[in-house]
C-alpha cells in the first residue's frame, strides 16, 4: 500500500495503550474476545500488547497472534535489544506479525527522561530497529513526542529509522499538544524532507488531552498519513487515544470531504464498544459520539417531531450502520404531543382527540417530577384514565 492510496490502515491499540490506562486491565481470557472481534470487524492491525511488560502480556500477545486470522499482530517494544527480542518472540506465529518499536526525541525527553544526547538517541534507532528488521519484515518505529521535537532533529531521526529498515513510521502526538493544523503540516513537511519517506506509511497517534485526538488524526491523514492509530471507546494513557468508532464513521459519513476508506465493518461498532466497556468495566459516557447511549436517541419535542417525519432530520447516520436496531425517542418532559402519540400507537393504544389530550397532560405533569418516564408509566396513564372513564 502507498502513502498516495485513499484506503486507511487501522491500527487498534485497545489491548495495549487502551490497556495502559489506569484501571482498565483485562483478563488472558477477555484480551483474547476483545481481539477476535477486532479481527471479525477488519481492523488491519492490532496492538495486543506490551510484550517486556509481564509474563501475562506476553503470553496474552503471543496466543492472540496464534489465533488471529486476518489482522496483523503487533507487539510494543522499547528502544531496547531485550524489549525487541521479546516482542518478536511473541509475534513469531502470527500469520503477519510485526514489532512496533519506540524511543522519544523531544528535547524536552530527552533530557529529563532519557538523559542522552541527539547523537546518542540517532545510534540507539539505527541500532534497534535493524535488530527488528533482522526478526521480522514488519516493523513500525515512533518518534515519541514527536510534536514537541524540533522538525530537523525529527527529520534526521526520520531518515535513520527508515534507511535500518522500518517500513511503518508513526509520529505521535503523545501528550496531546497539538492543533490539526499543526499536526497536518508535521507530516507533510517530514514526508517532503525525508529520503525514502514515498517507501513508507505514515501513521497517527494521537492523544486526547485537549479533546483533539480525532481531529488531529483526520488532518494528519490530510498531510499524507495512512495509518491511524486509535482505540475502542478511545480509552488509553490520561484522556484517551482517538476513538475508533469517531474515525471509521467520519470517513464514512463525510467521505465527499474525506475521500479516505477502512476496512472495518461499522455495523460492528457498537458490539465492540460494550464488550470493550464490559472488559475493562469503564462506562462509557452517555454523550460519547456514535457509541453513547444518547447518539442515537431524541428527547426534545421539536427534534421528535422532526424524527417522527423525516430521520434524516436530526440523524446524519443511521443507527443500523452502527450496528443498533433503531433510533429511540426518550419520552420525558421535552418531547411533544406527536412523539408522544407515536408512543401510545406503539403500546397498542389508539385514543381520541380528547382522551389523548388527557393523557398527554398527565404524561407531562408525571414529567416534570419524574426524571425517566417509562413505557409501564405510560400504559398506568392510559389504563387509570380509561379504567376511571368506565367508573
Ligand atoms: O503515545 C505514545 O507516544 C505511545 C507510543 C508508544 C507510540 O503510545
Ligand atoms: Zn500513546
Amino acid at each position: 500500500m502507498t502513502a498516495s492510496s485513499d484506503r486507511v490502515v487501522i491500527f487498534d491499540t485497545t489491548l495495549r495503550d487502551g490497556e495502559q490506562c489506569p484501571g482498565a486491565t483485562m483478563t488472558f481470557e477477555e484480551k483474547l474476545e476483545v481481539a477476535a472481534l477486532l479481527d471479525r470487524m477488519g481492523v488491519d492491525i492490532i496492538e495486543a500488547g506490551f510484550p517486556i511488560a509481564s509474563n501475562g502480556d506476553f503470553e496474552a500477545v503471543a496466543e492472540i497472534a496464534r489465533r488471529t486470522e486476518n489482522a496483523t499482530v503487533a507487539g510494543l517494544a522499547r528502544a531496547i535489544p531485550g524489549d525487541i527480542a521479546r516482542a518478536g518472540e511473541a509475534v513469531r506465529h502470527a500469520r503477519r506479525g510485526r514489532i512496533h518499536t519506540f524511543v522519544s526525541t523531544s528535547p524536552i525527553h530527552l533530557a529529563h527522561q532519557m538523559r542522552k544526547t541527539e547523537d546518542q538517541v540517532i545510534e540507539i534507532i539505527q541500532a534497534t530497529v535493524a535488530q527488528a528488521r533482522n526478526l521480522v519484515e514488519d516493523v513500525e518505529w515512533s518518534a515519541m513526542d514527536a510534536t514537541r521535537t524540533s522538525i530537523d532533529y525529527l527529520c534526521r531521526a526520520v531518515e535513520t529509522a527508515i534507511k535500518a529498515g522500518a517500513t511503518t513510521i508513526n509520529l505521535p502526538d503523545t501528550v496531546g499538544y497539538a492543533t490539526p493544523e499543526e499536526y497536518g503540516d508535521m507530516f507533510r513537511q517530514v514526508r517532503e524532507r525525508v529520503p525514502g519517506a514515498d517507501k513508507v506509511i505514515f501513521s497517527t497517534h494521537c492523544h486526547n488531552d485537549l479533546g483533539l485526538a480525532v481531529a488531529n488524526s483526520l488532518a494528519g491523514l490530510a498531510g499524507g498519513a495512512r495509518q491511524i492509530e486509535c482505540t475502542i471507546n478511545g480509552i488509553g494513557e490520561r484522556a484517551g487515544n482517538a476513538a475508533l468508532e469517531e474515525i471509521v464513521m467520519a470517513l464514512r459519513t463525510r467521505g465527499d470531504v474525506l475521500p479516505y476508506e477502512t476496512g472495518v465493518e461499522s455495523t460492528l461498532l457498537t458490539r465492540a464498544s460494550r464488550l470493550v466497556s464490559a472488559a475493562t468495566s469503564f462506562p462509557v459516557q452517555y454523550n460519547k459520539a456514535i457509541v453513547g447511549k444518547n447518539a442515537f436517541s431524541h428527547e426534545s419535542g421539536i427534534h421528535q417531531d422532526g424524527m417522527l417525519k423525516h430521520n434524516e432530520t436530526y440523524e446524519i447516520m443511521t443507527p443500523a450502520s452502527v450496528g443498533l436496531t433503531k433510533t429511540s425517542l426518550v419520552m420525558g418532559k421535552h418531547s411533544g404531543r406527536a412523539a408522544f402519540k407515536d408512543k401510545l400507537k406503539a403500546l397498542g393504544y389508539e385514543l381520541g382527540e380528547n382522551a389523548l389530550q388527557d393523557a398527554f397532560q398527565r404524561f407531562k405533569d408525571l414529567a416534570d417530577r419524574k426524571k425517566h418516564v417509562y413505557d409501564e408509566d405510560i400504559e398506568a396513564i392510559v389504563d387509570n384514565q380509561i379504567a376511571s372513564a368506565h367508573d
